[in-house]
């Protein structure tokens, strides 16, 4: 069920160059039960910047009624959230939109994502898992500098780095990995920026996938119209990312 509500901050802290982790307490947070799923947030309490920031989640704690956001402070919204410490509130919505179908995966599932695309694949991660799920990760960033995470993804199952400018793991990007690993996986998992979701749909047109799309949005929960793409079906047919997705099998948005 979709709430909205004032979470307690528990803990900011900046994990990567401009990337920020953030965990906040509330019932809301007993709300969420797929990976994938995001968050509306209020970065200010007045009418300015007026609309919310969708953020995704990177972990939950349903016992401690807890979950984990990581976002880049980029833009004057984000960065007047990354002021925000610990003991602040924050009125946040959600949990919004579909997330990462856990239960498609077999025995052994890719996990690919791409700067701040990878966040939602720690939860996924946790969760497979959790099912008997072998995971790995390949995980993409522009340098050294913007990598975060990596040791928890180790902890979960074999990692691979790619940095655009190669100050860390493999130089280049995700596909870079992708060509030298086997296929030996049955489904896939995706989150980052347009381009690289369409590379990685080329590179396993034969295997079940689902990817995240990181879309403009305006409230957040279908009724604006900001985020719509159109699909594979017809000439005519939409999607809402907000409220559709942002999670969709491979094959069916066009972007
Ligand atoms: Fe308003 Fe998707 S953001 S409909």
């Amino acid at each position: 069920m979709i709430k909205q509500e004032r979470m307690q901050i528990i803990k900011q802290q900046q994990i990567a160059h401009h990337i920020f982790e953030l965990t906040v307490k509330g019932t809301l947070a007993n709300e969420m039960a797929e990976p994938g799923q995001f968050v509306h947030i209020r970065v200010a309490d007045s009418f300015e910047p007026l609309l919310r920031r969708p953020i995704s989640v990177a972990s939950i704690d349903l016992e401690a009624s807890q979950f984990t956001m990581i976002y880049r402070a980029e833009g004057r919204g984000t960065q007047l959230l990354a002021e925000k410490t610990a003991g602040d509130t924050l009125d946040v919505l959600g949990p919004l939109g579909h997330g990462f179908p856990v239960e498609e995966a077999v025995k052994r599932a890719y996990l690919i994502g791409g700067g701040i695309g990878v966040p939602p694949l720690y939860e996924l991660a946790k969760q497979l898992n959790a099912r008997g799920i072998e995971t790995v990760h390949i995980l993409g960033f522009e340098s050294k500098q913007a990598v975060f995470y990596e040791d928890k993804f180790r902890e979960l199952g074999d990692t691979h780095i790619a940095t655009v400018d190669g100050s860390h793991g493999t130089q280049g990007f995700v596909t870079h990995i992708l060509n030298e690993l086997p296929t030996d996986f049955d489904t896939y998992y995706s989150c980052g920026p347009t381009a690289m979701l369409e590379a990685v749909q080329w590179a396993y047109p034969q295997k079940k996938g689902f990817l995240s799309y990181e879309q403009r949005m305006g409230c957040g929960i279908g009724a604006c119209f900001a985020c719509v793409c159109r699909t594979t079906k017809s000439e005519t047919d939409y999607i809402k990312v907000c409220s559709d997705g942002p999670v969709f099998p491979a094959g069916v948005v066009i972007t």
